[in-house]
């Protein structure tokens, strides 16, 4: 049992609002690397985590990937180097498993954007419509879900739905705007939005075209329509990533997280990639949710094992359905699975 000084700490971490003083002399990569040798851990990261996370973790990825990875790890303890939601589905997948998250308040704006009483309402008014989510969602949405999807296998997830289904798609409206064109299927769309892919300012991109004429526009879905129109490739993370490697381009403006970049720069050193520039001045193409995560609170958790991820047991039964669905479909296309760290 915990007490006194102790238990207050526990407290804190769990809550994630805990920026323990750490030792500045401590090496921390030496010592990350350690604990994860130590607790027989794995570090699952996104590419929208700073560079130095993406450089410490056993796989970086873009939603289905890790979502896969967390499937399949026999790791004891997963880290998630990523958000909330993300943290979730891996407990989900792995309910057995200890997920940690560095940082708890770690959330996004998208799964936030749709509350489940209110999409619960929404529902019941087309009792007949298939239910498929984006995985950027809160755990209980996927309770109410029939199938997820992420951005690598949304088209695949709506063609496998029989077309004289009615389809609800959530949260994201950028994404389903998009799906409706590329599936030509009439989505009952979710009204959310992600406050990183809709910041895109259509005036500035213009004006760096004609700096850089030769240059790609690579744009990802859940960037809004007049962005996507303009886009010479979209795709999810891993889509722009593998975009960036195989084009002869030796230009691109990217028009996602900019986290994204460290790897297309480490795969591609002689091509030159530039961030798309938001409406106003300050770096609002960085996710600040994302950007939660630190090297120091990874050490932390890694140390204290918390914060830790915890769901009543009927949402991972319930919630769970939905994501095997997903996994089953992106299975049978050959989706998913490589991650930044293998070799080609
Ligand atoms: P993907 O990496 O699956 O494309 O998702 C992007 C995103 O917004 C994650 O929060
Ligand atoms: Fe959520 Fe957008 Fe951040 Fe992704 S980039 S975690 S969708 S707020």
């Amino acid at each position: 049992m915990t007490t006194g000084l102790a238990a207050a700490e526990d407290t804190l971490l769990q809550k994630g609002f805990l920026d323990l003083d750490v030792d500045p002399t401590l090496d921390l990569v030496e010592e990350i690397e350690r604990l994860k040798k130590e607790k027989n851990a794995i570090i699952l990261a996104h590419y929208y985590q700073e560079s130095e996370i993406q450089d410490i973790a056993d796989y970086i990825g873009d939603s289905l990937g890790l979502s896969q990875k967390a499937a399949e790890t026999d790791a004891d303890i997963i880290v998630f180097a990523g958000v909330h939601f993300m943290a979730e589905t891996a407990k989900m997948l792995s309910p057995t498993k200890k997920v940690l998250l560095p940082d708890l308040k770690a959330g996004c704006s998208l799964a936030d954007s749709c509350p489940p009483h209110l999409f619960r309402k929404f529902k019941e008014k087309h009792p007949d419509a298939v239910v498929v989510s984006y995985i950027n969602c809160t755990a209980e949405l996927k309770t109410l879900t029939d199938i997820c999807c992420t951005s690598t296998n949304s088209v695949h997830i709506i063609e496998s739905i029989p077309k004289d289904k009615q389809i609800i798609f959530a949260p994201d409206k950028n994404l389903g705007a998009y799906l409706r064109k590329k599936t030509g299927r009439d989505l009952i769309l979710w009204n959310g939005a992600c406050m990183v892919h809709e910041i895109f300012s259509h005036e500035k991109i213009t004006k760096l075209q004609v700096r850089h004429p030769n240059a790609k526009l690579i744009a990802h879905p859940e960037c809004e329509a007049h962005i996507l129109e303009k886009a010479d490739f979209i795709g999810s993370t891993t889509g722009l990533l593998n975009f960036t490697k195989e084009s002869e381009a030796t230009e691109f403006i990217v028009a996602t997280e900019a986290g994204i970049i460290h790897q297309m720069e480490l795969a591609s050193p002689n091509k030159t990639f530039i961030p798309a520039p938001p409406e106003n001045t300050c770096a609002c193409n960085e996710c600040p949710h994302m950007k939660r995560n630190t090297m120091e609170k990874l050490y932390l958790c890694m140390k204290y094992e918390q914060p830790e991820i915890h769901l009543e047991d009927w949402i991972i039964e319930e919630g769970v359905k939905s994501i095997n669905r997903m996994l089953d479909i992106s299975e049978k296309a050959g989706l998913g699975l490589k991650s930044s760290n293998d070799p080609d």
